[in-house]
């Protein structure tokens, strides 16, 4: 096995392997409507499912009467929880190991909550049908800050666990609190800060969905899925419903976006699949927007408290945080089973501290579950969030540049390994050049002129940094596991006889571009052209086994075995050609496309050569054909980071503001298509700036959740959206076949705290110290009133 890392071989354009920003090879069938997504998906004689939802969030389901609904035409059957029980699966597990209600059978716990399934002929009678069912409900109290769900005497929301006797979910801790303790009996100054991320839902532009396909006659089932993970579901899904998993194949077709949205198990999903296993039939179910932001896996939602201590001149020298996590009324987070708050006590950042303690606690109230990992590694959005916006914070108290206050405490590049006091150990990086970057690029020394000359036309100009790092990759297998499953992933390669190559992964793409890196990938290794490259994903019975595609895992797994599988694969070609060209393996010197004879140029063979070779001439002895399979499991994640500024302006009277400059410096280290990388990060920014200003789902006090659809719930569109100026410093992973960190979400992980320090700089002078987000016109007027007052 070759693991070795080693910067891969430069390609000409025309191989282009990596390094080259050549088109992506999917975007032909997008931008020409032939994607197959699932709702493109037509079986014979499919059935369509409709799901009832509880208006209410919490109440006693007293009465379900779906009569009226069966006999209307067309109706196929009524699925209710109790016909779920029967069975067996009116509960599923979690992937934290929770159990979460299929379909409600004692109570309902979060509005929207799915209570009844309707098949039908059509989704329109399934629609009707739902019109037709009476469920009494009994009310109960609702409960939708997770603070006082914690207090003593709240109502208990789930008391279908045994044991249970609060709304706690759970409570897990990292770091060392009695050397944390020492440090801030140490420190000449505690900053602290008290803020909320808020609860964001990763709104996918494809909803979820499925086509549950269970053959009665052979009792084959496939499952069409629009799954972040498939491998996982299925063995998931055998483990749940008893179905022998050899008989199980998913299939995730092409997918509109996850974002960590289409990691999760549905009770969607599970209905249309005992419905087909019940009826015979393919049962289709595809979610509505609303339902998508209704009831699937929600985002953030962390109620943070921190406090840095810290030296005089500005050395850090502990850190304690606090959290408070909201997980609706399923622990349905999407995360590494050890870790209870994802990665989260990643929370001490790019800084060099000796000493920190982080205590999480996990409150279930009557919301939707998710907490996955939106465009992020497990919850290390809101650790970068927190940090950042503390040090901008400690720089104000301390009367140090934001700047400098960071320049001083960074991790320095000979610490590297650096092991964290949370348990983390980060690969390598540069954190000052970064920041010293992105600096230079927004022209940080003139920001005090910019402010003076902007405060003479009723502007506050302001300047935010956020220097981030971030923990992405899962695997290692030792450390990572999600509902058992350890975390590595895995990559086949076939090289045809025609010199023309497939290659299968265990990770699924929704739109990150793999059929393109990955065949640069493996180009760059073969010498084979990318676009001679085919790259498939998502079918459980053509692709080798793997843990998907979120957290910006990719690259660092299946990446990873895609370089080592091709690298083997190039080792045994190197015995076809010294066979062919009659000499000894260690005389062939590589080119990226083909072996040549050492000293003898004119003696060489393509990989063309060797590939048609080792199905009609290969040495004796060696085994036919150029093919391998290869599963990584990683020596550690990978720690990409960056450094963003932004610089704002507020208009005084009314509390808009907006963005003027923002400069994002990225290090991912080697970027395998620099064009992809980009794209990347462009939606990231997009995303980051949305959270910080306008994207959030909140509930009023009856539990109605606000945010059910694109008029409430805003995302971004190119009209609000500011221009973004990208830069680079590349820091190559010390452990990664080929240098590569991940970087999928970087700039959404980093880019939130950028603009929110840019919005208090530009108010620190009156005393303000936080807004949380989403930083709105009303809130910033809001905290300027507060501070006019005193
Ligand atoms: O797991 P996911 O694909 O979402 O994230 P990723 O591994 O960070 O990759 C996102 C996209 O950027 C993929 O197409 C990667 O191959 C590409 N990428 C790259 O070109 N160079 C890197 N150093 C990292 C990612």
């Amino acid at each position: 096995m070759t693991t070795t890392t080693g910067a891969p071989s430069a390609t000409t354009a025309e191989i282009g392997g990596i390094g080259h920003s050549i088109k992506r090879k999917e975007d032909d069938r997008f931008i020409h409507g032939q994607g197959r997504y699932l709702d493109d998906h037509v079986l014979p004689g499919m059935l369509h499912l409709a799901l009832l939802r509880s208006p209410l969030p919490h109440a006693r389901i007293v009465k379900i009467d779906t009569s009226e609904a069966e006999a209307l035409p067309g109706v196929v059957a009524c699925v209710t929880g109790e016909a779920l029980a029967a069975h067996g699966l009116a509960w599923m597990p979690t992937l934290s190991g929770d159990t979460q209600a299929v379909l409600a059978t004692d109570k309902v716990r979060f509005q929207g909550q799915e209570v009844v399934g309707v098949v039908a002929e059509s989704p329109y009678v399934a629609w009707d049908a739902l019109e037709l069912i009476d469920v009494e409900y009994d009310a109960l109290p609702t409960i939708i800050d997770p603070k006082a769900a914690l207090e003593d005497g709240a109502a208990l929301i789930r008391d279908d666990k045994e044991g249970q006797t609060d709304n706690s979910c759970y409570q897990w801790e990292a770091g060392d609190k009695a050397t944390t303790d020492q440090a801030f009996a140490a420190a000449d100054k505690v900053v602290s800060i008290d803020t909320h991320y808020p609860r964001s839902h990763p709104a996918p532009l494809e909803t979820c969905g499925c086509i549950a396909d269970l053959d009665p006659v052979t009792g084959q089932a496939t499952i069409y899925m629009t799954s972040q993970a498939p491998h996982a579901i299925r063995t998931l899904f055998a483990m749940v419903a008893g179905l022998p998993e050899e008989n199980i194949r998913v299939i995730s077709p092409d997918i509109g976006g996850g974002f960590g949205n289409k990691v999760p198990i549905y009770p969607g999903y599970v209905v249309a699949t005992a419905a087909s296993l019940l009826i015979g039939k393919p049962v289709k179910w595809v979610e509505t927007r609303t339902e998508n932001l209704i009831s699937t896996g929600f985002a953030r939602d962390y109620h943070m408290h921190a406090e840095l201590a810290l030296k005089n001149d500005g050395q850090m020298l502990g850190l304690k945080v606090d959290m408070v996590s909201d997980n609706g009324a399923f622990y349905a987070d999407a995360q590494p089973s050890k870790f209870k708050a994802g990665l989260f006590h990643v929370c001490t950042g790019s800084y060099n501290f000796p000493a920190a303690h982080v205590v999480t606690k996990g409150a279930y109230t009557n919301k939707a579950p998710g907490g996955v990992a939106y465009r992020c590694s497990f919850r290390i959005t809101e650790a970068a969030y927190l940090i950042e916006r503390l040090v901008q914070n400690a720089a104000y108290e301390l009367g140090i540049d934001p700047a400098e206050l960071r320049t001083k405490n960074f991790i320095r590049p000979d610490q590297f390994p650096y092991h964290s006091p949370t348990g983390f150990v980060y690969d390598s990086g540069d954190y000052d050049a970064a920041l010293q970057k992105a600096l230079d690029a927004i022209g940080y020394a003139g920001i005090a002129k910019e402010k003076e000359e902007a405060r003479k036309e009723g502007k506050l100009v302001g300047v935010g940094i956020s220097s981030f790092t971030e923990a992405v990759g899962a695997g290692p297998s030792k450390d990572y596991d999600i509902a058992g499953i350890k975390m590595f992933d895995s990559a086949e390669l076939r090289v045809h006889p025609t010199g023309k190559a497939i290659l299968k992964l265990g990770s699924r793409h929704q739109g990150q571009g793999h059929e393109t890196t990955y065949a640069q990938i493996v180009a760059s290794e073969l010498g084979i052209p990318a676009a001679d490259i085919t790259v498939r994903e998502g079918d459980t019975d053509n692709t080798p086994y793997g843990l998907g595609t979120y957290g910006s895992r990719s690259t660092p797994t299946s990446g990873a075995a895609a370089a080592v599988i091709a690298r083997q694969l190039r080792e045994k070609s190197r015995k076809i050609a010294a066979h062919l060209l009659e000499a000894s393996e260690d005389d062939l010197d590589w080119e990226p496309g083909k072996f040549v004879v050492k000293g003898a140029p004119d003696r060489s063979v393509t990989i063309q050569d060797v590939a048609l070779a080792a199905y009609t001439n290969y040495p004796d002895g060696t085994e036919p054909g150029l093919e391998g399979v290869h599963y990584y499991d990683p020596p550690n994640l990978t720690y990409p980071f960056g450094s963003y500024a932004a610089v704002i302006e507020i208009d005084e009277e009314t509390g808009q503001w907006k963005t003027r400059r923002m400069v994002a410096v990225d290090d991912c280290g080697v970027r395998i298509n620099p064009m992809i990388v980009e794209g990347q990060l462009h939606g990231g920014l997009a995303e980051g700036f949305a959270m910080s200003s306008m994207q959030f789902i909140t509930f009023d006090e009856d539990g109605n959740c606000i945010g059910s659809n694109f008029t409430d719930y805003l995302i971004p569109t190119s009209w609000e959206t500011p221009r973004f100026e990208l830069g680079e410093t590349v820091t190559p992973c010390p452990h990664h076949p080929i240098g590569a960190k991940g970087v999928g979400e970087s700039a959404t992980v980093g880019s939130p705290a950028a603009w929110v320090n840019a919005v208090i700089d530009a108010l620190a002078p009156t005393g303000v110290r936080n807004i949380d987000m989403p930083v709105t016109p009303a809130r910033v007027w809001e905290a300027m009133q507060g501070a006019k007052a005193g």
